[in-house]
């Protein structure tokens, strides 16, 4: 398929990759399943990804509440997992991911007492995000 060929030549070219997903009713949007869903056609992408295999690679995570350890969702994030499972172990990436969790802190007044909570979240997101990016261009340089 077409479409197939060009979204694994894009990958295969590209020296790092950054993949920043949302959580979407418990799930992996449906952009990024379809994406992969596509690109895994081509058989170039094969299980142990040769082509990719060591490729640096950031996964940053986004969710409007928190699913963390202890929290009363724990374990309803069921995009992380899967992401970091396709990315790692078919793809064969060197993945690193940051999670940025309580987006809606803010939006939701629902969340209102977890405001510091949140921009605690927001700052270590960014520390982590940015520590992630100097590591790509001293590895590009
Ligand atoms: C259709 C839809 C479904 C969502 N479902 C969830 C969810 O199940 N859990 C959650 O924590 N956040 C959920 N969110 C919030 C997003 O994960 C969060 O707002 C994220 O920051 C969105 O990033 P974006 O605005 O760049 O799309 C949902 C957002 C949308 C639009």
């Amino acid at each position: 398929m077409e479409l197939a060929t060009t979204l694994a030549d894009e990958l295969f070219a590209a020296d790092a990759l950054l993949f920043a997903v949302p959580l979407y009713n418990y799930g992996v949007s449906q952009h990024v399943k379809a994406w992969f869903d596509i690109l895994y056609t081509d058989p170039r992408v094969d299980e142990g990804g040769a082509p990719l295999r060591g490729r640096p690679a950031l996964l940053v995570t986004v969710t409007g509440g928190n699913y963390g350890p202890g929290t009363p969702k724990e374990g309803w994030d069921h995009s992380t997992g899967w992401l970091q499972r396709v990315l790692t172990d078919v793809l064969a990436l060197d993945l690193t991911t940051v999670q940025r969790r309580f987006t809606l802190v803010g939006v939701n007044p629902a969340l209102d007492r977890f405001t510091d909570m949140a921009a605690t979240m927001h700052r270590e997101a960014l520390r982590e995000a940015e520590i992630e990016g100097r590591r790509f261009a001293e590895r590009a340089a």
